[in-house]
C-alpha cells in the first residue's frame, strides 16, 4: 500500500496512511514520509503497537539519535524508566508510579507546557521528535502544535525586516526560569549555558523560511532583557493564534512525528495535584 498523507488542519499537519511503523521501510517510503514531513511539519500515524525497540528502529531511519552526556542533566540515566535513546514525557517515576508533584523533575516537566522546540537550548537542536501514545489520561492530554511557517509567512513587512538577522540565546534555565523554577544546581547551570540560534530560519529544502521561536528563548543579541522577552512575548502570542495551532487529541497507538525546525508545541497534561 503506498504512503498517502490526508491534511488535518488547513495550514499544516497530515495523517499518513500506508505505513508500518514497526517494519523496516524501503527508501521510497522514508522518501515519501520526509517529503510529507517538509510539506506537512507534523504527521500523525495511527494504530502503531509498536515496542520501543521498534520505535527507535523506526527514528534511525530518518538520523541519528540526539544524545547528550551532559553532567548535571535533570534525570541521570541510571534513574531512567526508558532506554537510553527515548526521552520519558510520561508523568511516571523510575518505578512506574505517578510522579510526585513535589519531585524536580516534575518542575522541569512542567515548562514543556510552555511553547517551545525541542532541545532549542542545544548548540545542534532537534530536527524531529517521535512521540509514542501507549497509554493515556482519561482526559486533558492534548499536544498543541504551531505552525512556525505560517507564522513568519504572516508577519507584517516591518516585523519581517526586524527579526530577519536577530540572534536569539536559548537554555533550559530561561524557560523554567519563566514558570518561577529557579533552584538549579551548579552543574545545571553549566550544562545549560545559553546556545545561539536565529530567529528566522531558512528549511534547506523547501526553502521557506520560519521563525524558530521557543520558550528557551530569553534574550536577543544587542538587545536589552526586557525589551527582548516583551519582543519574544508578542512574536510567540502572534505565531500561537488558532489559525497556526493544531491540537492533537492522543489515541492510543498513536505515533506523531513534528519537525522542530519549522513548528512548536506544547503540552496540556493535567496537574499532578488532581491527578
Ligand atoms: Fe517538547
Amino acid at each position: 500500500m503506498p504512503v498517502s498523507i490526508r491534511p488535518l488542519h488547513p495550514v499544516f499537519a497530515g495523517e499518513v496512511s500506508g505505513v508500518d511503523c514497526g517494519e523496516s521501510l524501503s527508501s521510497r517510503d522514508i522518501a515519501a514520509i520526509e517529503a510529507g514531513m517538509d510539506q506537512y511539519a507534523v504527521l500523525v500515524f495511527r494504530d502503531q503497537q509498536i515496542t520501543d525497540d521498534q520505535q527507535l528502529a523506526f527514528t534511525r531511519q530518518f538520523g541519528a539519535l540526539e544524545s547528550y552526556g551532559t553532567p548535571g542533566h535533570i534525570r541521570r540515566a541510571s534513574e531512567s524508566r526508558l532506554q537510553r535513546g527515548i526521552a520519558d514525557f510520561s508523568n511516571l517515576d523510575p518505578s512506574g508510579k505517578i510522579m510526585s508533584d513535589q519531585d524536580r523533575v516534575w518542575f522541569f516537566k512542567l515548562g514543556d507546557r510552555l511553547w517551545h522546540s525541542d532541545s532549542s537550548f542545544r548548540p545542534v537542536p532537534a530536527k524531529y521528535s517521535l512521540l509514542s501514545g501507549r497509554i493515556l489520561p482519561t482526559w486533558g492530554a492534548n499536544t498543541e502544535f504551531a505552525d512556525m511557517r505560517a507564522a513568519y509567512d504572516a508577519l507584517d513587512d516591518r516585523t519581517r525586516t526586524e527579526v530577519e538577522d536577530l540572534v536569539c540565546l536559548h537554555s533550559l534555565l530561561f524557560s523554567r526560569e519563566a514558570i518561577g523554577f529557579t533552584d538549579m544546581t551548579e552543574p545545571e547551570k553549566a550544562a545549560f549555558r545559553p546556545v545561539r540560534q536565529r530567529l528566522v530560519r531558512t528549511h534547506p529544502v523547501t526553502g521557506r523560511k520560519s521563525l524558530f521561536l521557543s520558550s528557551h528563548a530569553g534574550a536577543i543579541e544587542g538587545w536589552t532583557i526586557p525589551e527582548a522577552r516583551m519582543f519574544l512575548r508578542d512574536l510567540t502570542e502572534f505565531a500561537t493564534q488558532p489559525r497556526f495551532v493544531y491540537a492533537h487529541e492522543w489515541r492510543v497507538g498513536d505515533l506523531v512525528v513534528w519537525d522542530n525546525r519549522t513548528t512548536m508545541h506544547r503540552a496540556a497534561f493535567r496537574s499532578q495535584r488532581s491527578a
